[in-house]
């Protein structure tokens, strides 16, 4: 079976992810190569309901681990209409977050440790990527980016909070080392961008 690239990019609030994702539809277009870009949590008609819901500021009482159903069960509806068709049809899909997103934030930053990686495994049911790339910001420099009347309910969670999140994919990225390229997100947008280009050249290759 003819299978596509998956790569998706992972990092802290106010990262930069959607800037790369940018400049990543125009590297795509040039090379005339087939990509899809999508996002999580979304990606499906589903999925974007349950978004709603779940970054709602007005959704406090929500508990961590319907949190975590919730991105899982969007998760396993945008894996199983779109995400595993397109691969199957040879095509590249770029996924803004995914399953490491629910490791990092609801495994380390709400502390619910390891089931969240079963969860997502069940509902990923073996799509995994084969590149991810982690834009390493810190959270304070992160969360100063984005203005304080437009922060969801996640991103208006306390800077401890999002402290456990960034420790969570630092420690990811060193289990996963092999699929994971850690980009330092300090950098000007340019130069990350580039580094991706290289890394992305370097897989099509098949280096
Ligand atoms: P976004 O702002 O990058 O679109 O992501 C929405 C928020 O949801 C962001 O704060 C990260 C958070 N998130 C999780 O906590 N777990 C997940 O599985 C995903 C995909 C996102």
């Amino acid at each position: 079976m003819k299978r596509g690239l998956f790569i998706t990019l992972e990092g802290p609030d106010g990262s930069g992810k959607s800037t790369q994702i940018e400049y990543l539809k125009t590297y795509f277009a040039d090379k005339n190569l087939p990509c899809i870009f999508t996002r999580e949590p979304g990606g499906t008609a589903i999925g974007e309901k349950l978004r709603s819901i779940i970054l709602d500021k007005e959704n406090q009482e929500m508990c961590d681990m319907t949190e975590t159903l919730l991105y899982a069960a969007a998760r396993a509806q945008h894996v199983q209409e779109r995400i595993k068709p397109a691969l199957e049809a040879g095509t590249i899909v770029v996924c803004d977050r995914f399953i490491d997103s629910s490791i990092a934030y609801q495994g380390y930053g709400r502390n619910l440790g390891d089931v969240v990686r079963i969860i997502n495994e069940l509902a990923i049911s073996g799509c995994m990527p084969d590149v991810t790339f982690l834009l390493e910001l810190s959270p304070e420099i992160g969360k100063s980016r984005i203005c304080e009347e437009n922060r969801d309910r996640l991103e208006q969670e306390k800077l401890e909070f999002h402290d456990k999140v960034y420790a969570g994919y630092q420690e990811i990225a060193k289990i996963y080392s092999g699929r994971f390229v850690e980009i330092d997100a300090g950098m000007q947008k340019e130069e990350i961008r580039d580094e991706i280009y290289t890394q992305i050249d370097r897989i099509l290759r098949g280096e």
